[in-house]
């Protein structure tokens, strides 16, 4: 394993969470970015993401506080909070506290999970997460696909590895015959790195035809460096959501997604056997690349070929607008390979 020269609290948005996770009246507590969090859903069924320590003594939430409505109630002297982070009681006084907050985190909540935005200058969001199942524009619903959490999701926490790494497989044409053993490597037929929000398709078949016969590929949209979701055509109707959540200053929370297409016809709440196959097969790919990011080293210039360097330099141009304005590419990279 091989600590990362990026830089690991990167603006955008991020999964915390599979939204099943966070029931109503739960209290959930995490750690990303360094920062002990928590996460609580109100009785309307709103999700709120908030630094853990009550702003009053320092309790920590997590341990012992309670949802009741639309608060949470700090354990130790009863302190309520809302979803904004602001004091809306202190019990033993006619007046809430209307100086102190909580730092509370935006949330977006769809295809299943729930997302932060982080920004180390505490700008609002200026850019959102596309939809796994309807951000295709294709007219897809989440109705016509099986659920996902509980029969296909992977969870791989701590893992040493930098987001961008994940968003790196997008322009890696050369890693599907090795890693997915696909019998060609695929086409590419878009990459759109202009915004925060980019786009790449390409052509692919997992199975043995002819280049000029290929007839199947993949959209993937990366919704900044943090999550990144795809579109499959002209094979099993499947979707997927990559989310890759800093911890510290070396390891991140992986969580994957994905969802298959339902059988016309069936609108039962499990997906079938052969859904879930097919999702394990998914899975199973997903995986192997993840067996690949936990051990590498990041490769600062790397050592390009000629059909590798466009795709490369533009995804890596691309990622460094997340990044902290004083973080230097070429200092990292030489202190990196000097280490
Ligand atoms: S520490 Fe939370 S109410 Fe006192
Ligand atoms: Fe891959």
């Amino acid at each position: 394993m091989a600590k990362t020269p990026l830089p690991m609290k990167p603006t955008g948005w991020f999964q915390v969470a599979w939204s099943a996770e966070i029931a109503v009246g739960a209290v959930h507590r995490m750690h990303y970015f360094d920062t002990e969090m928590i996460a609580w859903r109100s009785a309307a069924g709103q999700a709120t993401v908030m630094d853990a320590y009550c702003e009053h003594l320092g309790a920590h939430l997590g341990f012992g506080g309670t949802v009741d409505g639309e608060i949470i109630r700090c354990p130790f002297h009863g302190w309520e909070w809302n979803s904004e982070g602001r004091n809306v009681c202190v019990p033993y006084e006619k007046r809430p506290n209307k100086g102190r907050r909580i730092r509370t985190y935006p949330v977006e909540e769809h295809s299943e999970s729930i997302f932060i935005w982080y920004d180390e200058q505490r700008r609002d969001p200026y850019f959102g997460v596309a939809a796994a199942l309807t951000g295709f524009d294709d007219g897809k619903s989440e109705a016509d696909y099986y659920p996902a959490y509980g029969h296909s999701t992977l969870y791989e926490p701590g893992v040493e590895i930098h987001p961008q790494y994940v968003m790196e497989n997008g322009v890696d044409f050369a890693h599907f015959k090795y890693v997915h053993d696909t019998p060609l490597v695929p086409e590419f037929t878009r990459h759109d790195f202009d915004a925060p929000v980019s786009y790449v398709d390409f052509t692919v078949a997992f199975d043995d035809v002819p280049a000029d016969e290929i007839n199947s590929g993949v959209q993937a949209i990366n919704s900044g460096i943090g999550v990144a979701c795809t579109k499959s055509w002209g094979m099993i109707d499947n979707r997927t959501l990559t989310a890759v959540t800093p911890v510290d200053a070396t390891t991140s929370d992986v969580r994957f997604t994905t969802w298959i297409g339902r059988k016309p016809g069936d609108d039962s709440p499990e997906p079938t056997s052969r859904a879930l196959r097919h999702a394990a097969g998914v899975i199973e790919q997903f995986s192997n690349d993840v067996h690949i990011w936990k051990h590498q080293r990041y490769s600062d210039p790397p050592a390009l070929s000629p059909k590798e360097f466009a795709g490369f330099t533009a995804i890596r141009r691309w990622a460094t607008q997340f990044y902290p304005d004083d973080f230097d590419p070429v200092a990292a990279a030489r202190a990196h390979t000097t280490r």
